[in-house]
This record gives structure tokens, C-alpha cells and sequence, in this order.
């Protein structure tokens, strides 16, 4: 466990613009930096990174937070691990107890999977190095096809030994459980209690995430009977979906952003022989066909893709369903066609990295000019197949979602195809609108909520309901939004003063009441309370450290042991406006704190009005049920309710216009 101090440090060490970048572009804007979500499909930079105040915050999705809250969600880690993970980066110490072994035990699934993955991966290593059978037969065929060293140590590559289980036994013996191997498919067990190996007698690549954690493994046999499988892979489980990793990523990031392109392969050896020949902005689908996850991660890197294939037909046609889904995203999508019977690992082992770039250089072509070329040869002048690839190219064409880029295309498509640019224009357009019918789903209800654009999933659910009844489904509070106002300025202005008067005997200034404390009374003094527990406890923690020296609210919240609490705080911080508009940021923030009382004032009021009006609907309710029902005795109780309420209404907004004029 880590301690409070300890959070502390490293929330003030970690400086967000720099965790974003690591996983993000970011472009200067202002006084922040914008960059494409990677919580979502995002096709116009939505995701904002204020260095002011520490916190990044999409404003298409809502996904954001501190640093902490970004690399949880990026990385998949729950709050601690995601504290780890900075404290590494900025060098910090974290003194950390051993687990309990209860603790051990309830470590969930998916850390103690990229445990026994990276165990196992160093394993396979140590077998390739160390073990006879690794070096005669593993390291002899890496250095046959003519893997270098240090790209070998590079890509983790390893050796499995051609036996049933001796990686099984090894695992036992240093005390990982065979739950977790089967889970991460290292073992495969039967139902008469055989245990194998799932990659025995093959040479290893450990596939690493986007974080450098090895979430799978393939593996490649050395035989070259036809029976055998050419590769093994993990099986899909918790820390791998195969549909949402690319091979190579991790070692290809930086190379991406900085050539501001990335080419895209096929298999392992492929990439790892590019790298080999100095190419590092590499990445492989694994011979399965491009998945929308997949695209999505390379757009965060870069806009710009581009395939390389090896020169056979059937390869190509396969593959040129899966680009349409890169240009649906909004991608610039290249295709280099490599020489007859060569793929990039063979041909970069023949070239070095000069050669190979200008190679793709005079080779590189726009990916629709180069389908409806391929298209064009292939149908001759066949007027049946010259007229399904014409909608086919317009399908294509109609995809793409930038106007100019469209009309680009469509004037080349005309040239090439000799159809008039407006006939295609029309077709396209007629697609478009098909597809925009079926793409605008009705409305969904949106909730009202003045504080802007919180994801509702970080919202508690549980909440008591305002007349105590326990309702069966846990019912979010309907006073929801206006709690949310209120809680905004108890995380920004908690600590802060807002009655001071000077003592008239030693002349100090003694502060009457802070901000949190002021909100407190003010809602007992109606017998009202914050009906989401949450945000009741926060209120609470708020009053009882506002007196402390040295406490500040915001700092308080952000970093708060409770990852919920932290990342509403995050988020009650992040107002777009705030955000984005940065000539009037400062002057915006000194508005609303010089108005802060009458803002208080102002929001206390919309939420006991709001409990008024709900709490006299609730009466007229009843009362309609009780006409109903005939009963004179109930109707004549809740029409003396609904007069009580009445006059509170009047005597709140009175207070509302006396108190608004006074301050
Ligand atoms: N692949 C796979 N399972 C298979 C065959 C292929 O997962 N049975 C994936 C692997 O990621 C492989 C990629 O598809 O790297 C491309 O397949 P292939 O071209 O057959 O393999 P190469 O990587 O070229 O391997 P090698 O050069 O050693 O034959
Ligand atoms: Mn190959």
C-alpha cells in the first residue's frame, strides 16, 4: 500500500502533459495542448491537457482526470498500479509492504496473467541462452534467418523446450498457480489431469502491449511437416484480445509520432526484420484482418498508414477489405506493392534502411488510386465488371469523411475511370445520405446536468433517496445536478474563507466561516443534506479539515486516496470553458471567485427550490391518490403539507432576492 505523503509526491511530480504525451500527440493550443482521445473514436482533436491545472479531460467522451486517472483507464491498472507506474517514471521511492497472503489472493485476474506473462517470457529467454536445446535449435535459426543479437534481446524473442511440460513444472516450483497459466493458455490441461505445454518444441515472440507488458505469446514451430501449425498463439483471455493489439506497437510508438506515419505488416518477422534494417514505425495485425480497435490505436500516434504487401494477388484482394475501415476513420492510407515473392521481412533483410525507404518512396501510392488501377486491369472491358467496381470505388470513396479529400478523390476516380466527376459526385452523395439515415439514431434523453460532460459511470449509483424510503433499485438522487453544482465549488473554493471580521480587542482577522462550512449550515438550517452519499461524505471530509493549516480542497480532493472521489474532483475542475478558452481563462477564474457568494447563494437556492417543487409534486400526488380513494381525513393532512410548502417556497425566494442584493 502506498501512503498519503507519498501520493502526494508523486501527484506533484507528475507533470500531465508529459504522461499524456506518451500515449498521445498533443499540438500546443493556447495555453493547453489538444490531441485525438484515446478513449474514443475520436476524429478531430476533442482530448484537452491543461499544464495549469494538471488535468486532461476529453470534451467529446468525458474520459479525464489527473495523471493517475489517465494511465488507470490507459493502461488498464487499478489506482495503485497506476500510482506505480508514475512513480517509476519520475524516480520516486514507494516503500511497499509484502502482500498478506489474503491479499495475494485477491489480487485480481489480470495482474497476476501479465505476472506469470512476464515470467514466462524471461523463461523462454533464459532457455534460448542458457539451455543446449535452446542454443542448437532455438538460437540456431534466429541466427540463421538472420536476426541480430541485439534485436533478439530487443523483441524478448525465447525458446520453449520440445517437451510436454517443462515450463509447467518450472512455474509450480516457483510457486505461480496453474490457474493463472491456463488462464494465460501457457498450459493447456486435459480432463484426464495431462498438463502440456502449449508451446513446446517452438521459438518464442512475447507480444507486448502498448505499455511494454507481455500479454500473449506466438509461437513458431521449427518442423517443416505440414501437420503442424506454423504458429500457436495465446488465446484470447483477460490481458489479451487479440482483436485489440498490434504486434509491435510498443517498440514502434516513438517512431511512429516522430516519422508522423506508420507502416503496417503482417507478421512478426516482418516487423522485426524491418527494425532490423532501421525501420522502427512498424506494426503487424498478426495475419488477421485490420480491427477498428486496432486502427484506433495507430491514429493516436500518427494519421498517416502504410501498407506494404508482398506482391501476390490473392494477398492483396483479402487485404483491401480492411482499408476501408482506415479511411472510415479519417486516415491517409498508402499501399507500397513489394517485388513478386517478396514480403518486407525477406526484402528488408536484402535492403538497408536507405534502400528500403527509397524503395517505398518510388513505390508509395494513394490506396484508392491504387484499388481502382487493380480493379481497372482486372476487369478489362468487361462492362458487367467494369460497372461493380465503379460502386465499388464509390463505396469506398463515400467513406472517407473529410469533404475535401472526397472531392479530391472523386475528380481522380472520374479522370481514371472516364465517368463524369458529377455522376460519381451524385452516387457518392447518395451513399452518404443512405448512411447518415441509418447512422442518426434517435435522441437519447440527456440527462440535465449543469455540471458539464461527467461521464455518468463515475457517478455513484447508490443513493438515498431524499424521503428515506429504500427503494429496491439503488435510484440515483433526482436533486443530482444541483448536488454536483455544490460540490464543484466545495472541491475548488472548500478551504477558502468567506466571512473574515477583525477582532476588535487583539485586531486580528478571524475567520467566521469557510466556504464548506458555510454550504453545511446553510443546508441544515433546512433540515437538508446532500442525498448522494458521496458527495455527503466529501462535504463532510471538506468541513472537518478546512481548518487545518495548509489545507487546500483542490489539492485535497485530487488526491485523494478514493480513486472516485479524485477523478469527480477532476472533473468538477474541468469546465470547458476553463479549458479551452484561454484569452479569458484567468479572468473567468477571478470572476467566479470574487462572486462567490452570491454564486453559493445562488445554487443553495436552485436546490432547495428544486426539493420544494419536487417534495409539493409529491404531495399533489397524494393527494390526487387519496381523493381516489375517498378519504377526507388523508386529503385534509396533505393539503396542510402542501401549505407549509408553499410558504417555504415564498420564503426562499424572498431570502433569495434580499440576500443577492445585500451581498
Ligand atoms: N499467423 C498466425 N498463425 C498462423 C499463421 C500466421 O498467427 N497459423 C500470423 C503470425 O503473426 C505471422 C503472420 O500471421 O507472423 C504472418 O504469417 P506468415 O507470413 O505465414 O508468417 P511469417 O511471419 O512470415 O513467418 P515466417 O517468415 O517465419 O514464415
Ligand atoms: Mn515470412
Amino acid at each position: 500500500m502506498i501512503d498519503q505523503p507519498t501520493i502526494d509526491r508523486i501527484l506533484d511530480a507528475a507533470n500531465i502533459v508529459d504522461v499524456v504525451s506518451e500515449f498521445v500527440t498533443l499540438r500546443r493550443r493556447g495555453v493547453n495542448y489538444v490531441g485525438l482521445c484515446p478513449f474514443h473514436t475520436d476524429k478531430s482533436p476533442s482530448f484537452y491537457v491543461s499544464p495549469a491545472k494538471n488535468i486532461c479531460k476529453c470534451f467529446a467522451c468525458g474520459e479525464g482526470g489527473t495523471s493517475v486517472h489517465f494511465i488507470m483507464k490507459h493502461e488498464q491498472v487499478n489506482y495503485f498500479d497506476a500510482l506505480r507506474f508514475l512513480a517509476k517514471k519520475y524516480h520516486i521511492d514507494i516503500q511497499e509492504r509484502e502482500l498478506t497472503d489474503k491479499e495475494k489472493q485477491i489480487q485480481n485476474d489480470r495482474e497476476s496473467m501479465l505476472i506469470v506473462n512476464s515470467w514466462a517470457q524471461s523463461y523462454f529467454t533464459t532457455q534460448l541462452y542458457e539451455h543446449v536445446e535452446g542454443k542448437s535449435i532455438g538460437l540456431r535459426y534466429f541466427s540463421e534467418r538472420g536476426f541480430r543479437e541485439d534485436i533478439i534481446r530487443k523483441f524478448q524473442l525465447g525458446y520453449s523446450l520440445d517437451q510436454r511440460d517443462a515450463l509447467y513444472k518450472e512455474a509450480i516450483k516457483k510457486g505461480y498457480k496453474k490457474e493463472y497459466l491456463e488462464k494465460t493458455g501457457l498450459i493447456v490441461s486435459y480432463e484426464n489431469g495431462n498438463v502440456n505445454d502449449r508451446f513446446r518444441g517452438r521459438v518464442i515472440f512475447p507480444v507486448h502491449g502498448l505499455s511494454g507488458k507481455v500479454v500473449a505469446f506466438g509461437g513458431r514451430t521449427l518442423k517443416k511437416d505440414d501437420k503442424t501449425a506454423k504458429y500457436v498463439n495465446s488465446p484470447e483471455s483477460p490481458v489479451y484480445h487479440k482483436s485489440n493489439e498490434l504486434y509491435g506497437i510498443f517498440f514502434a510508438k516513438q517512431a511512429i509520432v516522430k516519422a508522423d506515419k506508420c507502416f503496417l505488416v503482417e507478421g512478426y518477422t516482418d516487423v522485426i526484420s524491418m527494425h532490423q534494417a532501421g525501420i522502427e514505425n512498424v506494426v503487424a495485425s498478426s495475419g488477421t484482418a485490420l480491427t477498428q480497435q486496432q486502427i484506433r490505436l495507430i491514429h493516436r500516434f500518427t494519421n498517416q498508414v502504410t501498407v506494404l504487401y508482398d506482391g501476390d494477388a490473392a494477398g492483396i484482394k483479402a487485404a483491401l477489405r480492411g482499408i476501408d475501415l482506415i479511411l472510415e476513420e479519417g486516415m491517409n492510407v498508402k499501399v507500397v506493392l513489394l517485388p513478386d515473392g517478396e514480403d518486407p521481412d525477406s526484402f528488408a533483410r536484402k535492403n538497408n534502411a536507405t534502400g528500403f525507404t527509397e524503395f517505398i518512396k518510388e513505390n508509395e501510392t494513394d490506396f484508392i488510386r491504387f484499388k481502382t488501377r487493380l480493379l481497372l486491369d482486372e476487369a478489362g472491358s468487361d462492362p458487367i465488371k467494369r460497372s461493380s467496381l465503379i460502386s465499388d470505388i464509390i463505396k469506398t470513396v463515400a467513406i472517407i469523411p473529410d469533404n475535401i479529400a472526397r472531392s479530391v478523390y472523386i475528380r481522380e476516380c472520374s479522370t481514371m475511370m472516364e465517368i463524369e466527376e458529377r455522376v460519381l459526385l451524385n452516387e457518392v452523395n447518395k451513399i452518404r445520405l443512405k448512411e447518415g439515415e441509418r447512422q442518426t439514431a434517435p435522441p437519447s434523453p440527456v440527462i440535465q446536468n449543469p455540471v458539464e460532460n461527467i461521464p455518468t459511470d463515475i457517478l455513484p449509483g447508490h443513493t438515498v433517496s431524499p424521503d428515506d424510503t429504500v427503494t429496491e433499485k439503488p435510484k440515483r438522487s433526482p436533486f443530482e445536478p444541483y448536488e454536483l453544482t455544490l460540490l464543484k465549488y466545495i472541491v475548488k473554493y472548500g478551504s477558502k474563507d468567506l466571512y473574515k471580521k477583525k477582532d476588535p480587542v487583539t485586531e486580528e482577522e478571524v475567520i467566521l466561516q469557510y466556504v464548506a462550512e458555510y454550504v453545511k449550515t446553510e443546508l441544515e438550517q433546512d433540515d437538508l443534506t446532500l442525498f448522494t452519499p458521496l458527495y455527503k461524505q466529501m462535504l463532510e471530509e471538506c468541513v472537518s479539515h478546512c481548518r487545518e493549516e495548509g489545507f487546500t480542497s483542490q489539492r485535497y480532493f485530487l488526491a485523494h486516496p478514493d480513486p472516485l472521489v479524485s477523478r469527480l474532483a477532476a472533473h468538477l475542475i474541468s469546465e470547458k470553458y476553463q479549458l479551452s478558452k484561454y484569452h479569458s481563462k484567468f479572468r473567468e477564474l477571478d470572476k467566479e471567485e470574487d462572486m462567490l457568494k452570491q454564486l453559493l447563494v445562488k445554487e443553495l437556492y436552485a436546490f432547495k427550490n428544486a426539493y420544494i417543487q419536487h417534495q409539493i409534486k409529491d404531495i399533489q400526488n397524494k393527494i390526487k391518490q387519496a381523493q381516489n380513494e375517498n378519504d377526507p381525513d388523508k386529503i385534509m393532512e396533505l393539503m396542510i403539507q402542501l401549505s407549509q410548502l408553499d410558504k417555504i417556497k415564498r420564503v426562499l425566494s424572498k431570502e433569495l432576492g434580499e440576500r443577492i442584493i445585500i451581498n
